[in-house]
């Protein structure tokens, strides 16, 4: 059995910065050259060995095992400034305990009403949109995705300005989150004006979930949204005094965790699917029919998304080609191995589902756009890895398909949107993957 320095080392390899002038230079590229390494390939950024598991089995393996595989890594510590020890951040110890508490609040019989409020803010802002104009996909959709998060976490409508705030510190997180990652420490402590804006955004997010959190502890009454239900759960497993149900602080850990990580990944997603329609008429021809004939029998609810077969087929393979949570990373908290590879404690692994989901071999055509790939039987579920797998799989993802299929289908039903250059889509790298020009042009349908 073989240690770390027995693995292949990824090529472009530089003395003092090892690889990662190639990661920043064109990151997709990057990790996706990876596999003809090997199924573990290394890479040193910096000082740091980092093992890239490139393997689907490898890699189901290390998310199983999330007790020795344990959230770590520079992505992580980043995180935690922001999100504390919330559900997506918290080591392995804390996990369980939390899941369990935030569960109920992803529960079926929540849907419905969470759909309902998706449906009237996707409505809201396709009423705003106006022919011919050139919108940001992504800021529109964006600012679409962050007010559902708030109205399905506090359904008691906030103040105006409290809204407004809360929107500007996401922009002003999510600008300067991925600055932090991949600033060394030292340099990240730097007061640049962006860094300052960051760092202000995180403290005064935290201020308006606990106010909320305060004014709800006050007024005491049953609210049926997301906060209510994460006040209200009741861990049954664990006796007091470790805490039977949330904390204040373990509330407005999980507030922020969802407000941070939820929103804007859907914004994405669903900017990379009206990108890819865009590009694939006859796919956009069938959409469009599908759309019309749901809701010609009335409104898209909650029950009837499934009807929206190919919408949702769009949205898979959406999430398939573009990932928008596209790198994780993991730290070993005792020695471990992987396959035939010992791996000492403390060793640091990444993941990366668009490396995995464009991987020859697994998919047909990989890079290709096909949803229908999605109707084979045969369709290699496995590697199938957008929300990740194991126990810290994505709590939110059918949340986010609930909202992606909903908003995909209003928008289709009233709007087409076309891109404003015939260059390739290509991707820019932000906190998650998004598309590099975001700009398309509204042309109504009828
Ligand atoms: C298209 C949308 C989304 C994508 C692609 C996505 C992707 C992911 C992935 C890949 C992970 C696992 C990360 C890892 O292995 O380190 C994850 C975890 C998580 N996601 Fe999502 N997510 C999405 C939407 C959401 C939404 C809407 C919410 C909340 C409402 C959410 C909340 C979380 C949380 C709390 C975790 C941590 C779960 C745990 O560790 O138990 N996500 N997500």
């Amino acid at each position: 059995m073989g240690g770390v320095a027995s693995l292949p080392l990824a090529s472009g390899y530089v003395p003092l910065l090892g690889h990662a002038p190639a990661l920043v230079r064109d990151p997709l590229r990057f990790v996706a050259s990876l596999p003809a390494r090997g199924d573990l390939v290394r890479l040193r950024l910096g000082p740091r060995t980092v093992v890239m598991v490139c393997d689907p089995d490898l890699l189901r393996h290390v998310l199983v095992h999330d007790d020795t595989f344990d959230k770590g890594g520079p992505l992580f510590e980043r995180l935690r400034d922001v999100l504390g020890n919330g559900l997506g951040t918290c080591p392995h110890s804390l996990h369980r305990r939390q899941r369990r508490l935030c569960r109920p609040a992803f529960d079926g019989e929540r849907f419905p009403g969470y759909a309902a409020v998706m449906a009237d803010l996707a409505d809201e802002t396709l009423n705003s949109w106006r022919e011919g104009r050139v919108i940001d996909v992504q800021a529109e959709l964006t600012t679409l995705t962050a007010r559902v998060a708030l109205a399905t976490m506090f359904s008691a409508s906030l103040p105006a300005p409290v809204t407004r705030d809360m929107l500007r510190d996401l922009g002003d997180i999510m600008g300067g989150l991925v600055r932090q990652v991949i600033t060394p420490a030292p340099l990240a402590r730097v007061p640049t004006p962006s860094a300052r804006r960051y760092r202000r955004a995180r403290v005064r997010l935290r201020g308006s979930v606990e106010a909320i959190i305060a004014e709800r502890r006050r007024d005491g009454s049953d609210h049926r949204d997301l906060l209510g239900s994460l006040m209200a759960a009741r861990d049954l497993e664990t006796a007091p005094p470790d805490g039977r149900v949330l904390s204040d602080e373990e509330l407005t850990d999980q507030v922020v965790t969802f407000f941070v990580t939820g929103a804007d990944p859907i914004a994405s997603t669903l900017a990379f699917a009206l990108a890819l329609l865009a590009r694939a008429p006859g796919v956009e021809r069938r959409l469009h029919e599908e759309v019309d004939r749901v809701r010609a029998r009335g409104p898209v609810t909650f029950e009837r998304l499934p009807s929206l077969e190919l919408a949702g087929r769009v949205i898979t393979e959406t999430l398939r080609l573009y990932p928008p949570g596209w790198l994780f990373t993991r730290t070993l908290t005792s020695d471990g191995e992987i396959g035939a590879v010992r791996l000492p404690a403390g060793t640091m692994l990444a993941y990366s589902p668009y490396l995995i989901h464009r991987r020859p071999g697994l998919f047909e055509a990989p890079d290709e756009f096909r949803p229908d790939r999605w109707q084979d039987p045969r369709a290699p579920l496995d590697a199938y890895l957008p929300f990740g797998a194991g126990a810290r799989m994505c709590i939110g993802e059918r949340f986010a398909r609930t909202e992606a299929v909903l908003a995909l289908a209003e928008i289709t039903a009233r709007w087409r949107l076309l891109p404003v250059t015939d260059r390739p889509l290509r991707c820019a790298l932000s906190t998650t993957l998004r598309p590099a020009d975001p700009r398309m042009r509204l042309v109504e349908r009828r």
